[in-house]
């Protein structure tokens, strides 16, 4: 056995890197048909008396109607707040908090998808924080203060993983990007996911989380962070996208489908909460605070192409991710297989019905080196297992706004 000042002597370069990886806490939660309805039990067991729904509304599915009732039937009043609308903004924030304080709640329940789950979670760090603007916690480990109230989180889409998460990502209003901010305060007391919920969402919503899902999971395994642990939960979420995401898609009442699309979205958010991300996430924020563009949608467009890219820095993590996704890799190189499961993802994408390019988002080509200039500076590269110089960058961007053709697959 080598002595230990011996083990201190050589020192490689994943250890000067990242010598120790955290595994963040995720919370409680609830899973399942029908977990929507125990949200009355729980706002009163964390000590809720007058909540403060956060949303974007939701309207025409009757949830948040439904929601109060169970509330109010539990004893908790509440209060809506669904000034919220996607790619959260900072002054949708600082309203929100204004709205907390003016009505007295003793706690946020936030009903929606990542935009609404960010914006409450942006809500929650300012109240702890006398007000401070949101824009101050840009960055990691930002909160001096803890939580004064809680957060239940009630999930209705089947991508973000946020309602497990302590990542925030707000849009600066006046800089026009995405701030990303990273900090354990950041993770809700609770999260609910009610595949009953995620039904209601539409067919193009259902591809577009659903590729957010599948996302999360390649770039938590991909990640240049290596946290292992993470591993398991990102492969399974990768295999039950394959299985499930196309017939979720087509047909929401397809109830298998969608439970284990929820059970995917879930585990993919416990998986980067640790590993983190990279460039896609980078790319889809600075779209996502130039453009307003979709999230699920950016990030679908942007996963095949980057994921070419980063190939040669893990191929042997791009095998597993193949032999979780189903593909059949036997005595294929680490590289090859790689290769087939970047084509199965772009197979999935066009199965979905998803063709659009980063033009179609209101890209320019004259916005090129902007783009690569703000995405360069976005947390996630740093977790993306190969460097991004600027030029890398650019070329991604460039194949990812040329876009792809119906069948242009490479097989
Ligand atoms: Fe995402």
């Amino acid at each position: 056995m080598a002595h230990f000042k011996d083990s201190k002597r050589t020192i490689s370069k994943e250890r000067q890197e990242f010598p120790i990886r955290v595994l963040h806490a995720y919370p409680r939660a609830y899973v399942g048909w029908g977990a929507h309805t125990m949200l009355g039990i729980e706002a009163k067991k964390l000590g809720m008396k007058h909540a403060m729904i956060v949303t974007t509304g939701l309207r025409g599915t009757g949830i948040i109607d439904e929601i109060r009732g169970i509330l109010q039937y539990a004893g908790v009043t509440s209060d809506v707040y669904t000034n919220v609308t996607g790619n959260p903004k900072d002054h949708e924030v600082m309203e929100g908090y204004k709205s907390v304080m003016k009505s007295k709640s003793d706690g946020l329940i936030s009903i929606g998808g990542g935009s609404t789950i960010d914006c409450c979670k942006g809500i929650r760090l300012v109240h702890s924080h006398e007000g401070k603007h949101i824009r101050e916690f840009e960055g990691a480990f930002k909160a001096i203060m803890p939580n004064k109230i809680p957060h239940l989180s009630v999930n209705t889409t089947s991508g973000t993983g946020s309602e497990v998460s302590c990542f925030c990502i707000i849009n600066h209003t006046d800089e026009k990007y995405k701030m990303a901010i990273f900090d354990p305060t950041c993770t809700p007391s609770m999260a609910v996911d009610d595949p009953l919920l995620h039904q209601t969402m539409p067919a193009d919503l259902t591809a577009y989380t659903g590729m957010d899902a599948l996302t999360h999971a390649v770039e938590a395994i991909a990640s240049r962070l290596q946290v292992q642990a993470a591993y398991g939960p990102g492969l399974w979420a990768i295999g039950q996208i394959f299985q499930n995401l196309r017939e979720a898609s087509a047909n929401r009442n397809n109830d298998r489908a969608m439970e284990q699309m929820v059970w995917a979205e879930l585990a993919a958010g416990v998986s980067f909460n640790s590993a983190g991300l990279g460039i896609v996430h980078s790319m889809a924020h600075v779209l996502g605070g130039l453009y307003d563009s979709p999230h699920g949608l950016c990030n679908a467009i942007g996963l095949v192409d980057s994921c070419r890219h980063n190939l040669p820095g893990c191929p042997g993590r791009f095998k597993i991710m193949a032999e979780a996704a189903g593909l059949d890799v036997r005595g294929l190189s680490d590289y090859k297989a790689g290769e087939k499961f970047i084509d199965a993802v772009e197979e999935l994408r066009n199965e979905l019905g998803i063709y659009k390019n980063f033009k179609d988002l209101g890209m320019r080509r004259e916005d090129l080196d902007l783009c690569a200039r703000k995405a360069l500076k976005d947390i996630c590269t740093e977790g993306n297992p190969i460097d991004m110089g600027f030029e890398d960058m650019r070329r991604v961007f460039a194949t990812c706004m040329e876009g792809h053709a119906p069948n242009n697959n490479r097989k």
